[in-house]
């Protein structure tokens, strides 16, 4: 049998091998057994370093490639945001350029030439109010006006602004709606803003059919529907979607119009109120179902 003085060389051996030792049989009435007791648990608090130090060392490598996928996404935005900013810059210099070359020469040209300039002013104004917004709500430095409000008035209010839209591409807009209001405690802009950019998309990425907006009453909470028959979304980018600047391009239509911030803000919109908000799609060309849930205000629970 080998001594205790060989048992603890061998253990240390392993150490300095690289490996965490088996616990070394002790005698514990004698000092060498006592020395050995102390080197076991020097090594069990050894084995507990380096497991933590493995799980830092996991937690920087996770770190790192969202950092590395983050600045990834940044670039491509960028880039995005630029070509963005350049086709309307671009059309309002073409555009004085001609009026610069052409203006005195017709009112109706120059009045033409103005209007289209007019236009991508409003675009870029549009483009940027969107990126600043998006960019103070991802900071969370947006100041929420929270009162009282019904949901279905604002419901009605968001289609509203969404008809000329719907109907510019031949599509039907269908409601399921309760005849009765139903109180919230939100913050009404944000809110119109969710349904908004919900409406817009499934306008967007349905080319025919119909967009139908429901709306459910369950036990303490609302739940809302946006659903439409255009192109859907394969499952595995149904959490992607809701990332910011996150798009899923087709191949056949390329990168769709937009920067990819709507759903990313719709979710910290719906998370303060919150609630939750997820998509339900079959698959490519089977439509897609947004739906987000809100708690109801206590009046409106059931007793
Ligand atoms: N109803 C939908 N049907 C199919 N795909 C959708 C639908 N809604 C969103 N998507 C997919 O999710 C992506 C992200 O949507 P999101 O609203 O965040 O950005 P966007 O509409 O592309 O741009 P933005 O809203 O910033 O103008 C879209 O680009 C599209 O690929
Ligand atoms: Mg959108």
């Amino acid at each position: 049998m080998a001594s205790t003085i060989q048992k603890l060389i061998q253990a240390i051996q392993e150490i300095i091998n690289g490996q965490i030792p088996q616990s070394t049989e002790i005698d514990p009435d004698d000092e060498l057994g006592r020395l050995a007791e102390k080197f076991n648990e020097m090594v069990q608090v050894l084995a507990q370093r380096e497991e933590q130090a493995r799980q830092q060392s996991e937690k920087f490598r996770q770190l790192n490639r969202e950092l590395i996928q983050s600045n990834q996404m940044q670039t491509e935005f960028l880039s995005d945001v630029s070509h963005e900013l350049r086709t309307p810059l671009t059309a309002i210099k073409s555009f004085c350029d001609l009026l610069l070359m052409f203006g005195d020469d017709d009112p109706e040209v120059r009045e033409e030439f103005l209007q289209n300039i007019v236009e991508s002013c409003d675009r870029l104004v549009g483009l940027i109010n969107e990126l600043l917004d998006g960019s103070k709500i991802m900071a969370g430095k947006i100041e929420w006006d929270t009162t009282d409000i019904d949901l279905i008035e604002i419901i009605v209010n968001s289609i509203g602004v969404m008809k000329a839209m719907v109907k510019e591409k031949d599509l039907q807009i269908v409601t399921q709606l309760p005849i009765e209001s139903i109180m919230l405690k939100g913050d009404r802009d944000r809110l119109i803003q969710v349904l908004q950019n919900l409406i817009n998309n499934a306008v967007k990425f349905t080319s025919e059919g119909q967009i139908t907006v429901g709306v459910e009453k369950l036990h303490h909470q609302v739940r809302v529907n946006v659903s439409d028959t255009g192109t859907g979304i394969t499952s595995e980018n149904h959490n992607l979607i809701f990332e910011r600047f996150a798009q899923v391009t087709d191949p056949k239509s390329g990168k769709p119009p937009g920067t990819g911030l709507g759903l990313a803000i719709c979710r910290q919109i719906i998370e303060y109120h919150g609630g939750k908000i997820w998509v339900e799609s079959e698959g490519k060309d089977k439509g897609s179902t947004f739906v987000f849930t809100l708690p109801l205000s206590e009046s409106e629970e059931p007793q």
